[in-house]
């Protein structure tokens, strides 16, 4: 199978967080950009792959600032790591008020899919070309994430 740069499958979702996301205060919910998260790293882990996909594993997720009504969240996806059949994508949040344009990273994680072949049995993966050292340096970290995850899965 032919390798794919992490820039192939790189993506960017934003959407205007209105009265249906948020809570009596005005805060968005954490359901909320947790949905968005999952589905930013499911589509970057299906770009890549070429293969519908399913998620694994959630790393925990903290939110470090509230995100508030009328705000834009602005949420990225990318690939730190493959192995035969699974992925892991980081995703960071960034939350910005479209009009004054202040914008603040809001939560980051990792989130692990594995792609699925037509018996939706999991089924192998393009290798991913690192093309700087910085995607070097992420892989390493996210291989040792990966075999932490695979020592305590149950
Ligand atoms: C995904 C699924 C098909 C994998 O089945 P499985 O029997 O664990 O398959 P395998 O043991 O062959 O593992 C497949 C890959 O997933 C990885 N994996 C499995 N569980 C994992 C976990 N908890 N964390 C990280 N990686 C995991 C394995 O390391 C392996 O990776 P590799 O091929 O790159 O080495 C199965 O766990 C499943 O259907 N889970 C439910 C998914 C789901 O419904 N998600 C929510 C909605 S999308």
């Amino acid at each position: 199978m032919q390798s794919k740069p992490i820039s192939a499958s790189r993506i960017t979702l934003s959407q205007m967080m209105g009265p249906q996301d948020t809570n009596s205060y005005g805060n968005v919910h954490g359901g909320i950009i947790m949905k968005l998260v999952d589905e930013a790293g499911a589509i970057a882990a299906m770009r890549h792959a070429q293969k519908p996909v399913v998620t694994v594993a959630v790393d925990s997720m903290t939110f470090k600032e509230p995100i508030r009504i009328g705000d834009l969240i602005i949420v990225s996806a990318e690939l730190t790591y493959v192995g035969r059949t699974s992925m892991e994508v980081r995703v960071e949040v960034r939350a910005e008020h479209p009009i004054h344009g202040s914008g603040r990273i809001t939560n980051s994680a990792y989130l692990v899919y594995v792609a699925l072949d037509s018996d939706g049995r999991p089924g192998e993966v393009p290798p991913l070309l690192l093309e700087t050292e910085d995607e070097k340096l992420r892989w390493e970290a996210a291989r040792e994430r990966q075999q932490r995850r695979k020592l305590t899965k149950g």
